[in-house]
């Protein structure tokens, strides 16, 4: 615990001493008690299950079978407007500015901005793609695979790289306030709260494509 808690900190473990009872103290409305990180790693875990959308596409176009239509348009409408058009616009507002200001991982925030630009193009695709020959369903499939490849890596970087350090940057204050302005800025774009609706979205996706129950994953 207390080495976990020196590596997100840097040293400076008073900083996850007091936010927890913050957080617990001072709890949101609504909301319960969503951290700043909470917050934006389930945004990304609705952005991994629709990469698994993606995947089970890829592997039907390999395989020849049918996919529903509405799978690829739906799943890319849910990247467009909660992960482009939300989740990122928050790292690109609230949290690279941060990293940037204080010089630490400025390279990566670099990186993960043009790779936010990159795959906002890739989705345009995805949206536009008709899908309708096997030309159609080859170029679709490439850009699948091209959003699968950038965006698992990208994720995951931001999860245990970007959002543990923004511990050494913020003080505990400034977190649980952009916490709070985090859990704002969803309730005014959504009109509730953001992350369930698209959690719902994204499972019936995975209905329509046989991928929702969890136990067929389960080596026997
Ligand atoms: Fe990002
Ligand atoms: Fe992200």
């Amino acid at each position: 615990m207390s080495s976990r808690r020196e590596f997100l900190t840097g040293g400076l473990v008073i900083t996850g001493v007091v936010m927890a009872p913050r957080a617990i103290a001072f709890g949101k409305a609504g909301k319960g008690d969503v951290s700043t990180n909470e917050d934006l790693m389930r945004e990304h875990g609705v952005l991994k299950r629709v990469l698994l959308c993606y995947d089970e596409i890829i592997h039907r176009i390999d395989t020849g079978e049918t996919f529903p239509p509405e799978s690829v348009r739906d799943g890319a409408t849910i990247i467009r407007n909660f992960i482009e058009q939300y989740h990122e616009k928050l790292e690109e507002q609230h949290l690279f500015p941060r990293f940037r200001k204080a010089n630490m991982l400025v390279d990566l925030v670099n990186a993960l901005e043009t790779q936010h630009t990159a795959g906002r193009k890739v989705t345009e695709r995805i949206l536009a793609s008709k899908g309708s020959d096997a030309d159609d369903k080859r170029a679709l499939q490439h850009d699948l695979k091209a959003f699968v490849r950038m965006y698992a890596p990208h994720e995951a970087r931001e999860d245990t790289v970007l959002f543990p350090a923004l511990h050494q940057i913020v003080s505990p204050h400034e977190y649980d306030a952009l916490g709070e302005e985090f859990e704002t800025i969803e309730r005014k774009t959504f009109g509730g709260d953001g992350f369930e609706m698209y959690r719902d979205k994204v499972a019936a996706i995975e209905k329509t494509l046989g991928i929702y129950d969890l136990a067929q994953f389960t080596p026997t």
